[in-house]
């Protein structure tokens, strides 16, 4: 038996992203069905090596008889429509940031803590967390059953990609631009981003962080450990996908790298690729169509009685986005339904 999935923004980056891995993943399903803008009605969209879906308005979609929908239409566009959705007796699965601190939305990451998926039944909505959150705690989550975590540091290389396919283009027109003596302003960044690095993303807060910060630190506490304190600084870099991140961790119980090397062998969703001597460590652009979170650099923090660095990259579109999101609905479907 299959099941009715609707994509909503399913022309844009994570969109597409939700339509190949439903394919790749051979989901069961009866019907997918495409969403998103009214400009959009009409246009195609591939759904695995062969089928084409035609793009449909989110606007007057009828959810009745939806099974579940994968959204990732931006926040404001969830917010108004996800809980429609939901009301219609569809299980939404929510890329935005908006119901993600919701007290009776679970955010989840299956690798983390996939038993949180049972309180869909609440709302009828699961919130997938940030690109950078979901990577690091898949990273983090085994060392914390160990060695129990008290705080982290983080420093954030997030792909343009991260803020949608407008901000890919400008990258291109940017780069290309300078070779051609014809330099393109910045609109979606707040500065060139061609052969730069902005460390902003988001909003700035009072406190002088941004909330692309604050999401790692309070999604991190929402789904790892409320006891976890995180210090983030997010900076966006000119690569088309792929984030990286450099996480310094501080642990309340003595841990070795060598010990940190052989959980993360082990541990799921994670791919370890740590050989210095060869250059055996991982870069955004060999993460790109990727499932796995790559760990590479894992080293002890001499600084701290018991500490260690590491180097973590994933594909954003991917398990920062799709892929989580389709795990969820696999969890759904073989745990729920
Ligand atoms: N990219 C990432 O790494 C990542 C990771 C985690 C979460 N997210 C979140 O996922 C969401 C989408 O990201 P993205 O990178 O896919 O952005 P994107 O490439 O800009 O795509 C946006 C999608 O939303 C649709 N949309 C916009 N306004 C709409 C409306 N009024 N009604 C229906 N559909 C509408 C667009 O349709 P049209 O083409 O018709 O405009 C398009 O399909 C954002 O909330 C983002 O924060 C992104």
């Amino acid at each position: 038996m299959g099941y009715r999935v609707a994509v909503v923004g399913a022309t844009g980056n994570v969109g597409r992203e939700m339509l190949n891995i439903l394919a790749e993943r051979e989901f069961p399903v009866d019907e997918v069905i495409a969403l998103a803008s009214r400009e959009s009605i009409g246009k195609e969209v591939s759904f695995g090596d062969d089928a084409v879906l035609k793009v449909r308005a989110l606007d007057d979609f009828d959810f009745d008889g939806i099974d579940i929908s994968l959204f990732s239409p931006g926040a404001k566009v969830s917010a108004a429509h996800a809980p429609r959705a939901a009301a219609a007796g569809c299980v939404v699965i929510d890329n935005s940031s908006h119901f993600r601190m919701d007290p009776e939305v679970p955010l989840v990451v299956p690798e983390v803590n996939r038993e949180a998926i049972a309180g869909y039944r609440a709302r009828n909505i699961i919130a997938n967390p940030n690109c950078s959150t979901i990577q690091m705690v898949v990273a983090l989550k085994p060392l914390h059953d160990i060695a129990r975590i008290k705080r982290v540091v983080v420093a954030t290389y997030q792909s343009v990609s991260g803020a949608g396919k407008a901000a890919m283009d400008e990258l291109y027109d940017q780069t290309r631009g300078i070779y051609m003596n014809d330099l393109k302003a910045p609109q979606k960044f707040t500065r060139q981003i061609a052969f730069n690095v902005i460390p902003h993303i988001d909003l700035f807060q009072p406190d002088g962080s941004t909330r692309e910060e604050l999401k790692m630190v309070r999604e991190t506490q929402k789904i790892l450990d409320p006891e976890i304190a995180v210090s983030a600084t997010c900076v966006r870099v000119p690569v088309f996908v792929g984030h990286a991140e450099a996480v310094n961790v501080e642990f309340a119980d003595p841990i070795t790298a060598e010990e940190a090397r052989a959980i993360l062998q082990e541990a799921p969703g994670v791919d370890l690729v740590d050989d210095p001597d060869n250059n055996g460590y991982v870069t955004p652009v060999e993460c790109v169509g990727e499932f796995a979170v790559f760990v590479s650099r894992l080293r002890q923090d001499e600084t701290v009685p018991y500490g260690l660095n590491m180097w973590v990259v994933s594909d954003n579109l991917r398990k920062g986005a799709a892929w989580n999101a389709v795990q969820i609905a696999e969890a759904l479907v073989e745990e729920y339904f």
